[in-house]
């Protein structure tokens, strides 16, 4: 049994950044109780980023559900729960793994570019980009696909019925819930742009004697017009959003503010179910989300470059495996830049990115003692080859079920704008696509030509969920939210956790760094690393700045028959089980 508790102890005593053994953690987040983010349980366990929506999950287990019960009550919750993360003007995917399957199952909810969406949609007439086109307002707004994905998934795999899994989400938009920190954070940050939007403004500010104001920590949020429309879809299914009055208001708002969404676009939109991108680590097989997300081959990609280094010996915060680990992540968004997009419009050399081959170039190119500068790190040549806010969760189950599920409406309240009278917020997931060759997207991701807007193209991801299987039974399965951090913090910690051995708490909790090759910089985490680990890696090259990754990983890993589920110390979230 992995050393659980010690990790615990050390987060439930200290209330800054503190030095586990050799290396650093963060403390809990201001408010949460260690107790709620860190389980065991004999019988299933599930992370979320919301007491809600964990509550949920175990409700449909009470009720002899399955995972997929689960999931998809906590999919519904959290975009009640986390509107400025997640929500049904959204997307997202998901991986499913049961015993008996050959590999998991990745369904692909990815919002999609409008079939009237062009590749220079967000440019001026002289090709200069038009500022925050993709952004805010109705231009960002993506195909929403996370009713059709979850309610597809649930069909197929899920026990209980769909008028039972949304009920508790019907319930908390209802009756409201106090704002949390997280929430008033948000809220606070996009106020001026909540405010253009009278629907927007409707639900998330209050009139008070000086006029309207936004919410604030400890006011209630409700979300009536939202409960209406997710009885819509408790009623009639996929059909209660992507046709009838939701569809017709839907559509009314983009006419009207001069969008590209049509019914037609609603009515075509298409989940689509397909192979996750798979590799190997010492013994494990490791799953998680192919394009058009760039998450999974780039995680696989820098386990690969890493893997025969054996940092373990190292230690997970000393200078080598940093240098050696940022290095890898480094060449993998040099790749995603060049090669990444939807591969069902541009065809991306996948096979060639996740080789063990590839690795070794990667590895054969690493200096030992300095880091490489941006302009020395170029995409990798494929012979025979033509020519990057959210949320996540994770649900397992003592017979071997496992969803791992990120969802997304991208940016703090995706585009800000509310649908009038349907109580949902548009995602600006169109700001994932490349508005030209080069340009960069809200995360600095460089985007290229494989990832410009085609009428019906899906936007480049990172999202990662991943699970982790040994002789076709689960080790582990994780993911976060945060943008390009997102695969570089799930390979972290599945480095942390199958290379370097550490219990799982500590290998979320510890403190995380973030190499991207623009800009050239490793961002460090929290209160940063050790001093003189990071002395060594500036005189190696390294320019360091400590900023917040993001990240909020929720992972769980089976040991000794049982299952420990962690949910990210830095946010707000809940771990529980049975
Ligand atoms: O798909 C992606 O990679 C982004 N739209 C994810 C956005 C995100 O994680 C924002 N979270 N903090």
């Amino acid at each position: 049994m992995r050393r659980i508790f010690v990790g615990l102890i050390a987060l439930i005593f200290t209330s800054c950044s503190t030095s586990f053994g050799p290396y650093r953690t963060v403390p809990m987040a201001p408010g949460e109780d260690v107790k709620e983010h860190v389980k065991t349980g004999k019988k299933y366990m599930i992370a979320t980023q919301g007491r809600y929506a964990t509550t949920a999950g175990k409700k449909m287990m009470e009720l002899g559900g399955n995972a997929m019960d689960a999931a998809a009550a906590v999919s519904f919750v959290i975009s009640v729960e986390r509107p400025q993360s997640t929500g049904i003007g959204g997307g997202g995917f998901l991986l499913y793994w049961q015993p008996g399957m050959d590999e998991p199952m990745a369904y692909d909810f990815r919002e999609k570019a409008p079939l009237l969406g062009h590749p220079k949609m967000f440019l001026d007439k002289k090709g200069n980009e038009i500022a925050r086109k993709s952004l805010d307002g109705i231009f960002a707004g993506g195909v929403p696909g996370l009713v059709a994905g979850v309610i597809e998934a649930h069909e197929k795999y899920g026990k209980l019925p769909l008028a039972t899994v949304i009920e508790p989400a019907i319930e908390l938009a209802d009756k409201g819930f106090p704002v949390y920190p997280e929430l008033a954070k948000a809220l606070k940050y996009k106020a001026d742009t909540l405010a253009k939007f009278p629907a927007s403004k409707k639900i998330f500010f209050k009139k008070t004697r000086k006029g309207y104001v936004v919410l604030e920590e400890g006011d209630t949020l409700f979300q009536k017009d939202l409960a209406k429309t997710l009885r819509a879809i408790q009623k009639n299914g996929r059909d209660g959003f992507y046709k009838g009055w939701v569809a017709k208001a839907i559509v009314d708002e983009e006419r009207k503010r001069g969008g590209l969404i049509r019914m037609n676009d609603l009515r075509r939109y298409n989940v689509k179910k397909r192979r996750p991108v798979s590799g190997t680590y010492k013994g494990h097989e490791i799953f998680s989300m192919s394009p058009p997300s760039s998450g999974g081959i780039h995680v696989i990609q820098i386990l690969n470059t890493l893997e025969p280094l054996n940092l373990g010996h190292y230690g997970i915060q000393d200078a080598r495996t940093i240098h050696y680990t940022a290095s890898a992540m480094q060449q993998a968004f040099a790749d995603r830049a060049r090669y990444l997009g939807d591969a069902d419009f541009v065809k991306v050399p996948i096979k060639e990115l996740i080789s063990k081959e590839y690795a070794a170039k990667i590895r054969a190119r690493i200096p030992k003692d300095r880091a490489l500068t941006k302009e020395e790190v170029m995409p990798g040549k494929f012979e025979g080859y033509e020519s990057p806010e959210t949320t996540h969760f994770t649900i397992m189950d003592a017979e071997g079920h496992v969803v791992s599920s990120t969802q997304t409406i991208n940016g703090y309240f995706g585009s800000s704008l509310v649908i009038p009278g349907t109580g949902i917020v548009l995602n600006n997931e169109m700001d994932d696509f490349a508005t030209k060759v080069g340009a960069k997207n809200l995360f600095g991701a460089v985007g290229g030509k494989n990832n410009l807007v085609e009428s019906e193209k899906r936007p480049l991801s990172s999202m990662s969920p991943t699970i982790v299987l040994k002789n076709k039974r689960p080790v582990m399965a994780l993911g976060t939210p945060s943008g390009t951090r997102i695969l570089t913090c799930v390979a972290q910690t599945l480095m942390n956790y199958l290379e370097h051995k550490e219990p799982l708490l500590n290998s979320v909790a510890a403190v995380r760094y973030h190499q991207q090759w623009y800009p050239d910089e490793l961002g460090v985490g929290e209160f940063g690393l050790k001093k003189e680990e990071e002395d060594k890696l500036r005189k190696m090259g390294y320019k360091i700045r400590h900023k917040n990754l993001g990240c909020r990983i929720q992972a769980i890993s089976v040991e000794d028959g049982k299952l420990i589920g962690v949910s990210d110390p830095r946010g707000q979230g809940m771990a529980d089980g049975e």
